[in-house]
């Protein structure tokens, strides 16, 4: 028997940590069990002389009573844990409910319209929303100073140079992009948002989007245009919608038009979404003028195409009979939790 043994184990049982009773257990079994090292030393003491009895009697002694003192100390502490977890905490609440977010209006009819031209064969195209005048402006037959441009107000970056950087006013600089850089035929629908120096009414807002479509290839005619507008209403609006379409102006399409659809909500009875007419106008349209290819490197005699836009936000009012423009910028949870449907096609 040696000094050193015992020792040790008063070491070990002083720095002794448990996490759970579990290893309370096992440590009690490891020292104090019937094998033991705390009673292998008991069995040990009981062969060693006389004289030696004396020296290892008291300290042998003391290390069983540590040894006991520490298991209950250690289990002690452990019942005191676990009872105030069982007090501050009820397992059997149901958890927190996780919330989910919805789809913005204006992403759920944007995804609408490019998932039917897509189906048309479009492809999808973006551009930068910080433009240069050239292809919101010159590219589109806006020469400079010409009084076109007052049908688009403008937030200008830098004025004063040759082309001027500015924040687009519509998308339809995403279609030069595509003439300036996409293999003939071109059929591409371009999806963004756009900015105009409006005052913001429930009518009109200084941000909007915007999807533009654009089709160039050999012999496309006004026939083409119609019926892919008709198309697109009727997959957008319902098999019953008819369209019409009125004569009108755009510096880069000619012959334009606006396109008004049938009144969905009265069927050409008239209410008020359509005041009294049973139309409602959706998007402005055109051949694009020759003058827009040709700027844009594709030769006006051989190739012709048509193009069209329209807001992303009417389309969505008309949809779901939103009065006020402002109800989708402002946020409101109220507001984007009538949109917590999926996708509608
Ligand atoms: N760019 C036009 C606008 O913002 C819409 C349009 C696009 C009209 C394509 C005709 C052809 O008002």
């Amino acid at each position: 028997m040696k000094r050193e043994d015992i020792e040790r184990l008063i070491g070990e049982l002083n720095t002794l940590k448990c996490n759970s009773l579990k290893m309370v257990e096992e440590a009690r079994i490891k020292y104090l069990g019937k094998k033991g090292e705390i009673t292998a030393l008991f069995e040990e003491f009981r062969n060693v002389d006389k004289d030696s009895k004396r020296e290892f009697g008291k300290p042998l002694n003391e290390l069983k009573q540590v040894a006991i003192a520490k298991i209950e100390e250690l289990k002690a502490a452990l019942d005191e844990a676990g009872a105030a977890l069982e007090a501050s905490e009820d397992l059997t609440m149901p958890g927190d409910e996780l919330e989910l977010g919805s789809r913005h209006p204006v992403s759920i009819v944007r995804e609408e319209i490019v998932n039917i031209f897509r189906k048309f064969g479009y492809d999808v195209a973006e551009g930068p929303e910080i433009e240069d005048d050239h292809h919101v402006f010159e590219a589109l037959n806006f020469p400079a100073n010409h009084p076109a441009r007052d049908m688009q107000d403008t937030f200008f970056i830098s004025a004063g140079h040759l082309n001027p950087l500015l924040l687009r006013t519509h998308t339809s600089c995403v279609q030069v992009r595509a003439m300036e850089t996409m293999p003939l035929p071109i059929r591409v629908v371009c999806p963004g948002r756009v900015f105009r120096n409006e005052a913001i009414s429930a009518r009109a807002h200084c941000i909007f989007h915007q999807i533009e479509g654009l089709y160039i290839d050999e012999n496309v005619t006004f026939a083409d245009l119609k019926q892919a507008i008709l198309l697109f209403a009727r997959e957008m609006f319902g098999p019953q919608t008819q369209i019409r379409m009125r004569p009108s102006y755009f510096p880069f399409t000619e012959p334009s038009a606006e396109v008004d659809v049938s009144c969905n909500i009265c069927h050409g009875k008239g209410c008020n979404i359509c005041k009294g007419t049973g139309w409602l106008e959706i998007m402005g349209c055109g051949m694009v003028d020759p003058n827009v290819l040709e700027a844009s490197g594709i030769d006006s005699k051989k190739y012709s195409g048509f193009a069209f836009g329209m807001g992303l936000e009417r389309i969505a009012m008309l949809k779901w009979q939103v009065n006020d423009l402002r109800h989708y910028f402002e946020n409101d949870l109220r507001f984007l939790r009538e949109f917590n449907t999926s996708l509608e096609v």
